[in-house]
């Protein structure tokens, strides 16, 4: 049999290429050596975006078109949308009621949250609970592994924790010890040298123009202490090279070299990383728009994907009923 993966993304924008190396190449990886299940995380993308889901349908079909495009296969995997599947909640609550409030006071990324998120309003008894529909979503399926970026180890923590108390209060052996499959590359920084994020208006989308990605790209901050071209880079210091690095590592050795030896200045070491982006995005973004006519294939995906899944979650939801005498 094979393991169990399941992992999710919030629909709350556009995807770009933070969200390519953070997670979608590892979730193509992944879906040839295990039974993946890929889930749009709309309940948790509402606790942030409640006070306006305006936009919430149109990312939900915009990532899962991306997620399709970059190579995602609904004949290999399970895609579904988390509130399609009405046993989330169910077990939202049940887990709800083991759950130490201290826990989740204490979560480091609720803290943070809290203290950075200036223009939306997270003191809501639903936000304090993140993690525990998270800990729902993957013990529903209990699946073996999570394949999370670094962010998330807190919530993937909280999951383990809370099933081992749910089967030992139950002394049940119910739920699984999810383990994170941490990824890769996580931190792909953004055109200013933060991480890349829709919120800091730092990254490139994966179906963005050619002429916006060039410019783009131009844009982007070099080393320092290079300021005519006959200075020799510092390539390690440049978030150019970082492109190079994660994208074309065949390249690495080439594009370091010529820089600290100065024989290429900055504007075309970044128009040559433009075009070959450009170059990578292109096939995606054909298989992008060649689905994006063919509404109704995408709605038989997702209503497969959200059947099969809630005949999992049935047997696990019915499972924990008895054992609480429900
Ligand atoms: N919290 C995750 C994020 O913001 C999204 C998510 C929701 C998730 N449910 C999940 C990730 C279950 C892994 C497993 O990225
Ligand atoms: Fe960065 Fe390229 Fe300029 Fe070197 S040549 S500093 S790698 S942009």
């Amino acid at each position: 049999m094979k393991k169990i993966i399941l992992s999710g993304m919030r629909p709350t924008g556009k995807l770009h290429l933070g969200h390519l190396v953070g997670a979608l190449a590892n979730w193509t990886k992944l879906q040839d050596e295990y039974d993946c299940l890929f889930m749009v995380a709309d309940w948790h993308a509402l606790m942030s975006e409640y006070e306006n889901p305006s936009e919430l349908k149109a990312n939900m079909r915009d990532n899962v078109l991306d997620w399709l495009a970059c190579g995602i296969d609904p004949e290999k995997c399970t895609i579904f949308i988390q509130s399609h599947v009405p046993e989330h909640l169910e077990l939202y609550f049940i887990l709800s009621l083991i759950t130490q409030l201290g826990l989740l006071e204490r979560c480091p990324t609720y803290k943070e949250q809290l203290r950075e998120v200036a223009n939306r309003d997270l003191k809501t008894y639903a936000f304090l609970g993140y993690p525990v529909l998270q800990a729902a979503d993957i013990l529903l399926y209990k699946a073996d592994s999570v394949p999370v970026g670094e962010d998330q180890l807190a919530h993937l923590e909280l999951s383990r924790q809370i099933a081992r108390k749910f089967n030992h209060l139950y002394k049940v052996d119910c739920f699984s010890d999810p383990q994170a499959l941490l990824t890769q590359n996580t931190r792909l920084l953004g055109l200013d040298g933060r991480k890349m994020s829709k919120s800091y208006n730092n990254y490139i989308g994966l179906s963005e123009e050619p002429q916006v990605i060039r410019k783009k790209i131009q844009s982007m901050f070099t080393d320092p202490q290079r300021i005519r071209l006959a200075d020799p880079g510092h390539p390690h210091k440049c978030n150019v090279f970082s492109y190079y690095t994660i994208f074309f590592p065949q390249m690495q050795k080439e594009a370091e070299q010529r820089c600290a030896k100065s024989e290429i200045g900055c504007t075309e070491c970044k128009k040559e990383l433009a075009e070959k982006i450009i170059v990578l995005l292109a096939p995606i973004q054909e298989k992008r728009s060649s689905l994006q006519e063919d509404e109704k294939y995408i709605q038989e995906i997702l209503s497969a994907g959200c059947a099969k899944a809630e005949g999992l979650a049935r047997k696990t939801i019915t499972e924990v009923r008895e054992l609480l005498k429900i």
